[in-house]
C-alpha cells in the first residue's frame, strides 16, 4: 500500500540521489515494483551495498551477507528477490529451498567468488588433511559444498576459534584470514583471492583522510589490507559498521567500503557527516529498478541449485550458524 506519508517519506529519503526531474518516473517505477510484489507474493532482499532506490525504495530486508543468507526467515514470502550478488542468491536458495529465488541482475558476479573453485577446494584438502576449511559466504555453492563450514566477515572470528583446531584453512579472501588469524590467534593459512574493491584502499588514503578530516571515525571493512585495518578505528562486516555508529555517533566517519552502503547509511543517520573514502562495486552497481521489475515481471533470473550441492552447502552453512552467530547479528 502506497500512503501519502510512505510517498513522502521515501521522496525524502532519496531526495540527495534522485533529482526533481527525474522524480515522477522513479516513483512510478517503485510503485509499480510495490504492485508487482504484492501481486507475486514477492519480497525484496537487499544487501547494504545497493543503490538507495533499491535499499530504501523497495526492500522489505536488508542488512549483511549474514543477514540476507537468514534473510528468507524475516518473511514467509513465495517469492524471494536477491538484490545483491550470485553468491547472496544461491545462498538464500540453499537456505529456502521450497521457495522461488529470483537474482534481477544475472551478470551480478563477484571477484573473490570467482577466485577459487570446488576442485581446489579439494585439492587443498589433499594438501592439508585433516585442516577444517572454512568458507566466506563469498564463495559459489559448489564451493561451500566442498567446506567444512562457512562464515561470513560478521562472525569469521567466532567460527574459526570455535571449531578448536590449532590450524585452520579460511578462503577464498586473504585479507579475511588474516583479520581471522589476528582475532583469535589461530593459524589460518589463507588462499589469496581478493575483494576488487577493498583490495584497492592503502593505508596512506586513510592517514591522509585524518589529516584532512581532523577527528574523523574510520570503519574499515576485513576485506581491505591487514595495513589498511591497522588505521582503523574499528573493523567489522558493513553491519558492524552501521551498529558502532549507531551507538558512537561520531560527528564524522569515513566507512571504507563500497559506497552506496555510505549512501544508505547517510540516510539512516542523518546526525552523522560521512566522507567518501570508498569504491563501487560493479557487480552491486547491476542491480537497478528496471532489473527488479523486469525479474518480477518476467519470474527470471530463477536461481537453481543441484540437489547434492545445495546439501553440502546446507550442511556448511548450518555449521555457521551454529558455531558463529555473534550476539548482535
Ligand atoms: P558483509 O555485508 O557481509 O560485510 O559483506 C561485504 C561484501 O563484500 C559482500 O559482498
Ligand atoms: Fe564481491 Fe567485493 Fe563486490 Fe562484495 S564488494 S560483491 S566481495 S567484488
Amino acid at each position: 500500500m502506497n500512503t501519502l506519508t510512505d510517498i513522502a517519506r521515501r521522496r525524502e529519503a532519496l531526495r540527495e540521489f534522485v533529482p526533481p526531474i527525474e522524480w515522477p518516473a522513479v516513483d512510478s517505477e517503485i510503485r509499480a515494483i510495490r504492485r508487482l510484489k504484492t501481486r507475486r507474493r514477492a519480497a525484496v532482499l537487499a544487501h547494504n551495498y545497493q543503490r538507495p532506490v533499491i535499499f530504501h525504495g523497495i526492500a522489505d530486508v536488508t542488512g549483511d551477507s549474514l543477514a540476507l543468507a537468514r534473510g528468507g526467515g524475516a518473511t514467509d514470502a513465495p517469492v524471494l528477490v536477491v538484490c545483491g550478488v550470485r553468491f547472496m542468491a544461491e545462498t538464500v536458495k540453499v537456505m529456502n529451498p521450497g521457495r522461488k529465488v529470483l537474482l534481477p541482475a544475472s551478470g551480478a558476479g563477484c571477484s573473490l567468488a570467482a577466485s577459487i573453485t570446488a576442485d581446489d577446494v579439494r585439492a587443498l584438502r589433499r594438501a592439508h588433511p585433516g585442516v577444517p576449511i572454512v568458507a566466506y559466504v563469498n564463495t559459489t555453492a559448489e564451493v561451500k559444498a566442498e567446506s567444512d563450514v562457512c562464515c561470513t566477515s560478521a562472525n569469521v572470528a567466532e567460527v574459526v576459534a570455535g571449531l578448536g583446531a590449532p590450524r585452520v584453512l579460511v578462503v577464498p579472501d586473504g585479507y579475511l584470514a588474516r583479520y581471522a588469524a589476528a582475532q583469535t590467534g589461530v593459524t589460518v593459512i589463507p588462499w589469496e583471492g581478493r575483494c576488487e574493491v577493498h583490495e584497492r584502499f592503502r593505508a596512506e588514503d586513510v592517514r591522509e583522510l585524518r589529516r584532512t578530516h581532523p577527528g574523523v571515525m574510520v570503519l574499515v571493512h576485513p576485506e581491505c589490507s591487514p595495513e589498511v585495518a591497522h588505521e582503523a578505528d574499528y573493523v567489522g562486516s558493513t553491519s558492524g559498521m552501521i551498529r558502532k555508529l549507531e551507538s558512537a555517533r561520531p560527528a564524522t566517519a569515513a566507512l571504507v567500503t563500497e559506497c552506496s552502503m555510505s549512501d544508505n547509511v547517510g540516510i539512516q543517520l542523518p546526525g552523522v557527516r560521512l566522507v567518501r573514502l570508498c569504491g563501487l562495486c560493479p557487480y552491486m552497481q547491476l542491480t537497478t529498478l528496471a532489473t527488479v521489475r523486469s525479474a518480477l515481471e518476467t519470474g527470471t533470473e530463477e536461481i537453481r541449485v543441484e540437489p547434492d550441492v545445495a546439501r553440502g552447502a546446507r550442511r556448511a552453512l548450518e555449521r555457521m550458524f551454529a558455531l558463529g552467530l555473534p550476539a548482535a547479528s
